[in-house]
């Protein structure tokens, strides 16, 4: 069985390109202690603290370190104070992604733009400003709690945002991970079209097609998935919604345990997957095991791989093909107690599909987890 997949973007039905989006300028995660997932992230997964905002800075109610790798832009934000937004978030999803931000050039534009079109407002545009400039910001609600926030940076040349103050506390960027691939919603039974819809009529982005077997696919990841992606593929969404599989969904557990829809998953491009991985592990990264007889049909599969498969069993690398290429990707266990959130790793080579091929040999490796956790 070799289900192909290939995605091509459909062309977009508006000429102009009403939410141009620049890229993903930040996620930021509610945690449960702040300083100490800034320790596991700089330690664990070698980004670089650059800047802070806490009691020190002037700020009472919650507290927020900024780690950097490449491109990618981490902000981890705890409260200080029991009546907190961020206290009620924590109780009822744990640690997880509360802002997708996006850097746009124009906030107040990509704000107006995006409620015309449906999106609900949660912060109409408004500027803040220090020594180093003004940046202006507005936000809006996406799946679930989870928000997106538009971000206007002009000029500024601070550490982050105003507010924060620049640190250099001898962290290092690993140079291990370089940007954001995509991430993705899980979203209820039912949903995940309404998202989509949300997607391409609020942002204007189009839906990458799947040529892929998808009854396959579906029985054994017990998912359904499509992807959506701003015009020049900067930006990319998949959203996931639970389907009737071989098991009890891996989304299903995510939605029980997140109590409500969030993000699953955040991919990170790497240029040397097998490096990094070995490099993560020694780090004490943990990720999810992949049965070695997955790796008996890789030089078959994916020929332009067949030299590395050492490699890529011993690191329990993925492997999949489209019509455009090869990409190479590897999932972590949840970062946080509940099993929720995580990260993937992916090295692609012209291949712009997200691993469907990897459905079944995936996701009997998490059904073996989640059975663990006593929840098949
Ligand atoms: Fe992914």
């Amino acid at each position: 069985m070799n289900p192909q997949t290939a995605a091509v973007p459909t062309p977009s039905p508006a000429a102009e390109d009403f939410m141009p989006l620049n890229g993903i300028d930040h996620v930021e995660l509610f945690v449960g202690n702040a300083s100490q997932a800034a320790f596991f992230y700089t330690r664990a997964y070698g980004f670089k603290r650059v800047a802070y905002r806490g009691l020190e800075t002037g700020s009472r109610e919650r507290v927020s370190h900024v780690l950097q790798q490449g491109r990618i832009r981490l902000v981890l934000t705890g409260t200080l104070q029991s009546d907190s937004e961020i206290t009620g978030h924590h109780t009822r999803h744990g640690d997880g992604v509360k802002v997708i931000a996006l850097s746009v050039p124009d906030a107040a534009h990509a704000y107006r733009e995006a409620t015309q079109r449906g999106a609900k407002g949660v912060t109409e545009p408004h500027e803040i400003t220090d020594d180093h400039g003004t940046v202006k910001l507005a936000t809006i609600r996406a799946y679930g709690e989870t928000l997106h926030t538009f971000v206007e940076r002009g000029g500024y040349d601070g550490a982050f945002l105003p507010g924060f103050e620049r640190v250099d506390d001898g962290t290092q960027d690993s140079g291990m991970l370089l940007t954001i691939d995509h991430i993705v919603g899980n979203v209820e039974l039912g949903h995940m079209d309404e998202w989509v819809k949300y997607y391409e009529d609020v942002f204007g982005m189009t839906e990458m097609l799947h040529f892929t077997d998808e009854a396959i696919s579906t029985e054994y990841s017990a998912l359904m998935s499509k992807v959506v992606t701003s015009g020049d593929g900067r930006v990319k969404f998949p959203i996931n919604e639970p389907a009737e599989g071989k098991r009890k969904s891996q989304i299903d557990e995510y939605l029980e345990f997140y109590e409500g829809p969030g993000a699953q998953h955040i991919a990170v491009a790497t240029r040397d997957i097998v490096g990094t991985v070995t490099e993560l592990r020694s780090r004490g990264v943990e990720f999810l095991t992949i049965p070695d007889v997955y790796y008996d049909e890789v030089p078959a599969r994916v020929p332009d791989v067949a030299d590395q498969v050492g490699d890529l069993r011993a690191q329990g690398i993925l492997v999949d093909r489209d019509d455009e290429g090869y990409l190479l990707q590897i999932f972590t266990k949840p970062v946080g107690d509940r099993p929720t959130l995580f990260f993937e790793v992916i090295e692609r080579h012209g291949a712009r599909g997200f691993g469907d091929g990897n459905f079944k040999a995936l996701f009997e490796a998490i059904e073996r987890e989640q059975d663990k956790r006593g929840n098949l």
